[in-house]
């Protein structure tokens, strides 16, 4: 890991006032939880293609397609825990100067590792619930999961409207909550810091946040283990494992502080 790197990104860290995390699928494979680009992620196994909005509307044997898809990355999603990168992210949290967690992950870590869930903004939406396209109405996943294991129902329909049935995830093609990135982008363009962590930034308008953030006046941090398209606009670029980098970067910053404490 360079060190240097590593300690300019903690002397940041411990400068900044006003903090904005990022997180993309990269931070949840260390906690066994496929992501979507690297060799043998999410979109190897299966054509995103099939899996977008307008297909799911279209006809029922791509809803059937989607809830199969869905079914199978549930239980690794359900079962996971936490990683240090997760606890990193909590530690920053408790620091108190963290803006918002504006994550594109569905799987629920962030809650899991504790931290605050007005701090968290999920752009893509969760796989805990599930979402009536039609009246909108909600239910915990496994209210619906477990009627449709009861009933040998593959894909379920709305007991209110008869619309269909989806994990409350945004699919490619559909729009993500309004109210959710509207405040997402205002933190981005608030905040004095702003930290991507285990995204491949290639996904609009998400991949836009960063720079939003360098254009409000923020220093860029980017813990990855690949290349991004945005590298070259990052101020430190931490390339490695997620959990080692940010564990190393909060190990730094403790004791940054410890000598800011002792004067
Ligand atoms: N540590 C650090 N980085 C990692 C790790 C790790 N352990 N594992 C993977 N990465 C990096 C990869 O190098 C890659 O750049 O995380 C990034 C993951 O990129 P993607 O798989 O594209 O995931 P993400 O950026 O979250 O995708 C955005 O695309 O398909 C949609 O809705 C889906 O939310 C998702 C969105
Ligand atoms: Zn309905």
């Amino acid at each position: 890991m360079d060190t240097d790197a590593l300690k300019t990104a903690a002397r940041m860290l411990r400068d900044a006032r006003r903090i904005v995390v990022f997180t993309g699928a990269g931070i949840s494979t260390e906690s066994g939880i496929p992501d979507f680009r690297s060799p043998g992620g999410i979109w190897s196994q299966y054509n995103p293609d099939d899996l977008t909005y307008q297909k799911f509307r279209s006809h029922e044997r791509y809803r059937k397609l989607y809830w199969e898809y869905d079914r199978a990355r549930y239980p690794p999603m359900r079962d996971a825990m936490p990683n240090a990168a997760h606890q990193a992210v909590v530690e920053i949290e408790k620091t108190g100067r963290l803006l918002a967690l504006i994550t594109q992950n569905i799987d629920g870590l962030h809650l899991k590792a504790g931290n605050s869930p007005d701090k968290i903004y999920e752009l893509h939406g969760t796989v805990r619930e599930v979402t009536c396209l039609d009246c909108n109405a909600r239910w915990p996943r496994e209210e619906i999961t477990d009627m449709m294991d009861r009933e040998g129902i593959e894909v379920p329909h709305c007991p209110h409207c008869g619309g269909p049935l989806k994990c409350a995830t945004i699919a490619f093609g559909q729009s993500l909550p309004a109210d959710v990135l509207q405040e997402a982008f205002v933190h981005a363009r608030a905040c004095d810091l702003f930290i991507t962590i285990g995204s491949s930034l290639v996904v609009q308008p998400a991949c836009f946040l960063p720079l939003d953030a360098k254009r409000g006046g923020a220093s860029l941090i980017l813990a990855n283990l690949d290349a991004t398209p945005y590298d070259q606009y990052m101020d430190v670029v931490l390339k490695g494992k997620a959990g080692e980098v940010m564990d190393a970067l909060m190990k730094q910053h403790r004791l940054l502080q410890g000598e800011v404490d002792a004067r």
